[in-house]
């Protein structure tokens, strides 16, 4: 089950985040309140058969266009469709709000990320130079979600 998230979620998002980014790419606690309050419609969880959680992903308004802010799964519930799951609701939550696109910026050196998004239609559109200040670029990829 996907909803939006609340306060409540903070601590088991937290522990996703701990678990799937190194301390430097991931999001401080302060960082997930302040998205929960500037992106009310935009950031959801996905809750487990035990109503644990385990993925969150954040979308935000960039210029009209949804932008995914960051997506992770639990390292123990990856691999069962989660993540693809999240992208469809993020697809229809964009056309819910008039986004033609949704748009992201992924790791270059992250494949399973660009292979999933791959696989729900995302195409690279760009590339940006050493984004993440340690020479790896962003590849930015996007899907036309209007119809
Ligand atoms: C990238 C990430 C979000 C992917 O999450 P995920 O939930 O494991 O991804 P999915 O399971 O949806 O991926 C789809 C895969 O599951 C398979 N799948 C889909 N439904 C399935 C099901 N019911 N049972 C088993 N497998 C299934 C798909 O065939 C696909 O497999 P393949 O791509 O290996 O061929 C996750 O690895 C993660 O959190 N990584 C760390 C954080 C990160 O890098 N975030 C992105 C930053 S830009």
């Amino acid at each position: 089950m996907i909803r939006n998230a609340t306060k409540n979620d903070i601590e088991g998002i937290l522990e996703i985040e701990k678990a799937s980014f190194k301390w430097f790419d991931g999001f401080s606690k302060s960082v997930f309140y302040q998205y929960l309050n500037e992106f009310r419609d935009g950031f959801f969880v996905v809750l487990g058969k035990s109503g644990s959680i385990v993925g969150y992903a954040i979308l935000a308004d960039k210029k009209g266009n949804g932008y995914l802010l960051s997506i992770a799964v639990h390292p123990k519930s990856r691999n069962k469709g989660i993540a693809a799951s999240l992208l469809k609701y993020l697809e229809s939550k964009c056309r819910k709000k008039g986004f033609p696109k949704l748009m992201l910026e992924v790791r270059e050196d992250n494949k399973r990320a660009i292979d999933v998004y791959k696989k729900q239609g995302l195409v690279e559109v760009a590339k940006k130079k050493d984004f993440y200040g340690d020479r790896v670029d962003a590849l930015v990829m996007e899907k036309t979600v209007s119809d």
